[in-house]
């Protein structure tokens, strides 16, 4: 049997843990599938005193993780302390420089520095592998990289924030509001330290990077996702949008066309009957479309101790065996430079308008949608408050800037009591 495949664990939280515990517990099945024993020689984390549940003893504790990433009888780093920067990053770029593999689910460190960091394990000839980064335990980076391997891959969608989709779900289910909702999720334990990145949709706007650059060949361009969070998700549309046939999503979008890439992050509506729009609570969604196969839905856990370490081990699996494919799917070297140009595709709109409610004035924000190019699929009107009339419309397909030009114009007019909403929806 080979020699067995050493593991340092740097970060010893709930990810961290979840790690300790699978090698544990399938020790003997990890060495039969792997053909040789995987084992977990050195761990570092902030408290070497706390109480995790697991036991340690057999393992070197270091108190820096980089001198962690430096040890002799280290092949694999596991990094799952998170931080986009900081000692994540000196230990990862440690382990690299000394030529050992890396494994991390750290994916705003690889939304920001994934090209440098894919390049400097290539250098070295070690692995990076990252499927702990991206939708929890969900195997969507291999999907790309192994079994989708042979397809041109057209788009990428994903649910991908658990946070995000429990809030908006249970403000559908429940009617609660929006804040009384938040405070629910992060008691949940799968909020990021900062709730902005999960509601702001930072988090999930890092994952869809890494899928974009993994699908397309590109290199990683966070700054490049156009991402709009949920926090401005008012229930009055969650609802106005059910009556309509239509959930709210946080949904991640990233599309190569003759244009260049688009990539999105930002609440869409989606048909309810769709898997997109069944999805409810943390769970989390990833869709593909390959040129070949079509459309392949995965959904699954997207956080939480087991789920991240099923992800993790998945990748030590690969590595034991002698995997090392490169870690966007094609050597970093090569991944070129995303052409950001696209304009973004057409798509239908669901919008709301608070119309003053006398004769007249629909027909004038009909004249105005006329005017810009802006058909209309269905409309209604109903629950009048006042003196206002709050009509919703669905559009139909139209181009994003003759739509915000049309909706600057009908808030600039006099029959606009507020500013109007508008949520793209995405075609499934
Ligand atoms: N905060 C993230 C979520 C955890 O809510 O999905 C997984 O990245």
């Amino acid at each position: 049997m080979a020699d067995p495949i050493r593991i340092a664990l740097a970060g010893l939280g709930t990810v961290g843990t979840g790690v300790v515990k699978m090698v544990q517990t399938h020790a003997q099945m990890l060495t039969a599938r792997a053909g040789r024993a995987i084992e977990i020689t050195a761990v570092s984390a902030r408290s070497r005193s706390k109480d995790r549940g697991v036991d340690l003893s057999g393992y070197v504790w270091e108190d820096d993780p980089v001198a962690l990433a430096r040890r002799d009888d280290v092949d694999i780093l596991i990094e799952v302390m998170g931080g986009e920067d900081g000692p994540a990053k000196a230990a990862v770029e440690t382990a690299l420089k000394n030529g050992k593999h890396v494994i991390t689910a750290n994916k705003a460190m690889l939304a920001h520095h994934g090209q440098a960091l894919a390049e400097l394990a290539e250098a070295n000839g070690a692995a990076l592998r990252f499927e702990a980064a991206v939708a929890g335990g969900i195997p969507c980076v291999k999907a790309l990289t192994e079994g989708l391997a042979g397809n041109q891959i057209t788009r990428v969608m994903g649910v991908m924030n658990g946070t995000c989709n429990y809030i908006l779900t249970q403000m559908e289910d429940t009617g609660a509001d929006y804040a009384d909702v938040l405070k629910d999720a992060q008691e949940l334990g799968y909020a990021e330290a900062d709730p902005a990145f999960d509601v702001g949709g930072i988090d999930a706007a890092h994952k869809l990077a890494l899928l974009s650059a993994t699908a397309f060949g590109t290199r990683v361009d966070f700054a490049g996702v156009k991402t709009e969070g949920i926090d401005k998700i008012t229930l009055t549309d969650i609802q106005h949008a059910a009556h309509m046939g239509y959930a709210v999503k946080l949904l991640g979008v990233a599309r190569m066309n003759e244009d260049g890439l688009e990539q999105r992050m930002q609440p869409c509506l989606v048909p309810h009957s769709s898997p997109l729009g069944q999805l409810d609570g943390v769970t989390n969604m990833v869709v593909f479309e390959g040129d070949f196969v079509g459309q392949c839905v995965f959904s699954g856990p997207g956080a939480g101790e087991g789920a991240t370490a099923s992800a993790i081990m998945g990748d030590v699996m690969d590595i034991a065996r002698g995997l090392n494919i490169p870690a966007f799917g094609v050597p970093a070297t090569d991944l070129e430079a995303a052409d950001l140009s696209a304009s973004g595709a057409t798509a239908a709109y669901y919008l709301r308008l608070t119309l003053a409610d006398r004769p007249g004035t629909f027909a004038e924000a009909a004249r105005i949608l006329g005017e810009h190019d802006i058909s209309i699929d269905r409309m209604r009107q109903y629950d009048h408050a006042a003196v206002e009339a709050p009509v919703t419309i669905v559009t139909h397909a139209a181009v994003p800037e003759h739509l915000h030009r049309a909706l600057a114009a009908i808030d600039a007019s006099e029959v606009s009591l507020a500013t109007p909403v508008a949520l793209r929806i995405e075609a499934l």
